[in-house]
């Protein structure tokens, strides 16, 4: 068995939950996900939480946790994107002595720290088909192998996962097993995103303020009536986690303009329709552009950021690397290191490559 000094640095602490009234609102959705959580937690399945970045997912995962009747048990989360492929499975299974170079001694993964407790697989869409397979097992009988162990280890476990992808898309094309996605989907729990929620904006803003002053002491005033309705307004693409940045920058330098500035540049980089208004106007073809467009843009920002790193960046833009491939393709961005010299500054471009 595992000492608990091998215990305690690999589970994650419970952080701070914001309270159920700030989680759920009032929304319709909500409550229907609040009754929903409130449900499953206490049975023993497999729960999946689904819903773009931002919206929640990390926060839902703890509260099933805590709702569950292995509360007093350990809560482990591992984020899979952030672990590399090759790491990935002796985090998760553990591994015995020798079983490879460097494997000097014995160590449990993290499926079996998390025993009579909560693993918290997020962004699960990551695993590769191989850890798939083992998940599939783990989730079927309860029994897992550590890398170079001669035999099955059993554990039991509650396992929640999340995932901001389209999981149905990712069977369709073959890169998530289907028989795992039935299992790890006995029950769905989706986080609508903040433009579906906008009546929750008020209160979130007000938890926030208070939160944030109090965690930098500070006095930053609540907000005049025409930048709340402008944060209403806005499409929040980041959701939750994009409004808390934004209130929390408020509180540090204390100044409604440079949110009102902020918000202003977001809403330009996202809606610039380039509409000719002395012919017909198709607003089908008219979206399908800007979609390409921002599609084009976002890409380029995204890999620009991460050095060309393909990667690295069809993760930071959740989706998979093939997909990735295909846009790239598909929005006539170069990969060849000089034509992408020329791209950089990105003008006026006009119309994307079909
Ligand atoms: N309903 C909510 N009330 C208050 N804060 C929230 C709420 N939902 C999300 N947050 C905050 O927004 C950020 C992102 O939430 P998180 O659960 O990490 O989202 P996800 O896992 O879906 O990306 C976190 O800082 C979290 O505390
Ligand atoms: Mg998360």
């Amino acid at each position: 068995m595992t000492s608990t000094s091998s215990i305690s640095p690999l589970i994650q602490s419970l952080g701070e939950i914001p309270p159920e009234a700030v989680v759920f609102g009032r929304s319709d959705a909500m409550q229907a996900l609040r009754n929903r959580m409130d449900k499953v937690a206490s049975a023993n399945v497999p729960v999946l939480i689904h819903g773009e970045s931002g919206t929640g997912k990390d926060i839902i995962a703890r509260m099933i946790h805590g709702l569950s009747p292995w509360r007093t048990g350990p809560f482990v989360k591992v984020n899979c994107p952030a672990i590399p492929g090759t790491l990935l499975e002796s985090e998760l299974f553990g591994y015995e002595k020798g079983a490879f170079t460097g494997a000097y001694g014995t160590k449990p993964g993290r499926v079996e720290l998390a025993h009579r407790g909560t693993l918290f697989l997020d962004e699960i869409s990551e695993l590769d088909l191989g850890l798939q397979s083992k998940l599939l097992q783990l989730l079927q009988d309860g029994q897992f192998c550590r890398i170079g162990a001669q035999e099955d280890k059993k554990v039991e476990v509650r396992i929640v996962c999340a995932t901001n992808r389209q999981l149905e898309v990712e069977v369709e094309a073959g890169t998530f097993r289907q028989d795992l996605y039935y299992r790890i989907n006995v029950v769905n729990l989706f986080m609508p995103p903040l433009r579906e929620r906008r009546s929750e904006i008020p209160d979130l803003v007000d938890y926030f303020l208070q939160f944030y002053n109090r965690k930098f002491n500070s006095r930053a005033r609540e907000l005049s009536t025409e930048l709340m309705t402008s944060l209403q307004k806005y499409h929040w693409p980041g959701n939750i986690r994009e409004l808390e940045n934004l209130i929390k920058r408020y509180v540090i330098l204390g100044n409604e303009d440079v949110i009102t500035g902020d918000l202003v540049t977001r809403e330009q980089e996202y809606f610039n329709p380039d509409i000719n208004l002395d012919g017909p106007i198709s607003l089908k073809k008219l979206t399908r552009q800007a979609t390409r467009e921002l599609e084009r843009k976002v890409i380029l920002k995204v890999l620009q950021a991460h050095h060309w790193n393909r990667k690295q960046s069809a993760r930071a833009l959740s989706i998979s690397y093939r997909a990735l491939l295909y846009k790239i393709r598909d929005a006539g961005i170069p990969t060849n290191r000089s034509t992408r010299r020329r791209l950089e500054p990105v003008p006026n471009q006009g119309a994307a490559a079909d």
